[in-house]
C-alpha cells in the first residue's frame, strides 16, 4: 500500500479530523448552536440568493487541477433525446480546494444559474481517484476529500441548487481553509443550512455515508471522461473548461450570455420536440 493512499473509509475521514484540532472540532463537537432560529436562516437564504453575484477577488495564484490518472477514458453515457424531460442537463465537475473551481463557479456557473435555474437539471460533481480499498484519493489531500463530502452532504440535505450551490461557492471562496469548522459554520449559516445536520451527514455510519456519496460522484465524473477541475458540461457534452486560471475548450464562448443562450436553445428545442411527437401520427 502506498503511504500517501488513504487505506480505508474510516481512516479517510478520521485522519484529517484527528490530526488537526480545528478539523476535529468541526466534525465531532458542535457547540451551543442547536436552536438557531429558523426565521433568521430563511432570511439569510433569501438574502444570499440575491447576493450570489457579490464580487470577490483576491486569490493569489493558479494551479491546474487535473486528475492525471484518469486521462484517456472518454466514455459518455448514452443520451436519450426523446424520452428525457424538458430540463436541460447542466453539470459542473469540481474539486473543493481548487482555485479554478472557484473562478468557474463565480464567473460562469452561478451567474448562469441565476438566469436559467428553471430550465436546467443541475448537478455538481467531484473529481478524485478511487482507491483499491473503497476509499478516494483527492488531488489536494484528505482535507479536500472531506470538503467534497461536506458539500455533497449539503446537496443531499438541501437539493435546491440555490442553497447548496450558494453554500459551495461560499466554501470555495476560502478554499484554503476547507474544511475548517468556522468556515463550514459561517457558510452554513449564510445559506440557511443546519450545521448539525451537515455534521451528522459527514460522520454518519462512521464516515461511510459521506464516503459513499463521494465515491458515487467521482464515478459519475469518471464515466463522463472528465479529469479537469473545473469542467462544465451542457447536455452531457463538455461545454467549457477552467484550467490554470484560463478558459479552455470553450468553442461556444465562456461568457455567461453564451451559456444562457445555449441552455435556452436546448430547452426550446427539447420542449418543441416533446410537443411535436404526439402529432406525428396524422
Ligand atoms: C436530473 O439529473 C439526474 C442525474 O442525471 C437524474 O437522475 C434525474 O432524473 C434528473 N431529473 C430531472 C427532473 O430531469
Amino acid at each position: 500500500m502506498k503511504p500517501n493512499m488513504l487505506p480505508t473509509v474510516a481512516s479517510d475521514l478520521k485522519h484529517p479530523i484527528m490530526d488537526n484540532e480545528k478539523n476535529e472540532a468541526m466534525l465531532i463537537r458542535s457547540p451551543n448552536r442547536r436552536n438557531r432560529p429558523l426565521a433568521i436562516a430563511f432570511g439569510v437564504v433569501a438574502l444570499s440568493y440575491f447576493a450570489w453575484s457579490t464580487v470577490f477577488s483576491g486569490y493569489a495564484f493558479h494551479m491546474p487541477c487535473q486528475n492525471q490518472k484518469d486521462q484517456g477514458t472518454t466514455l459518455f453515457p448514452p443520451v436519450q433525446v426523446l424520452s428525457e424531460p424538458a430540463l436541460v442537463p447542466l453539470e459542473a465537475h469540481i474539486m473543493s480546494k481548487c482555485p479554478d473551481a472557484k473562478d468557474c463557479l463565480k464567473m460562469l456557473v452561478l451567474p448562469t444559474m441565476q438566469r436559467v435555474i428553471d430550465k436546467v437539471n443541475f448537478t455538481l460533481s467531484y473529481i478524485g481517484t478511487p482507491t483499491d480499498n473503497d476509499g478516494v484519493d483527492c488531488m489536494h489531500g484528505p482535507e479536500e476529500c472531506l470538503g467534497n463530502i461536506i458539500e455533497l452532504c449539503a446537496s443531499q440535505l438541501y437539493p435546491d441548487p440555490k442553497i447548496y450551490l450558494g453554500f459551495t461557492m461560499c466554501m470555495t471562496r476560502d478554499y484554503h481553509d476547507i474544511p475548517s469548522k468556522s468556515l463550514v459554520e459561517d457558510c452554513a449559516l449564510e445559506h440557511g443550512i443546519d450545521f448539525d445536520k451537515l455534521n451528522e451527514c459527514s460522520i454518519a455510519d462512521n464516515g461511510g455515508l459521506g464516503m459513499g456519496l463521494l465515491r458515487d460522484s467521482i464515478r459519475r465524473t469518471k464515466d463522463a471522461g472528465v479529469t479537469k477541475s473545473c469542467t462544465v458540461r451542457l447536455n452531457e457534452n463538455i461545454y467549457c473548461v477552467r484550467d490554470g486560471g484560463e478558459w479552455k475548450d470553450c468553442p461556444n464562448g465562456a461568457g455567461v450570455n453564451d451559456l444562457v443562450i445555449a441552455v435556452e436553445k436546448l430547452y426550446r428545442s427539447s420542449s418543441s420536440e416533446a410537443q411535436k411527437s404526439p402529432s406525428i401520427a396524422h
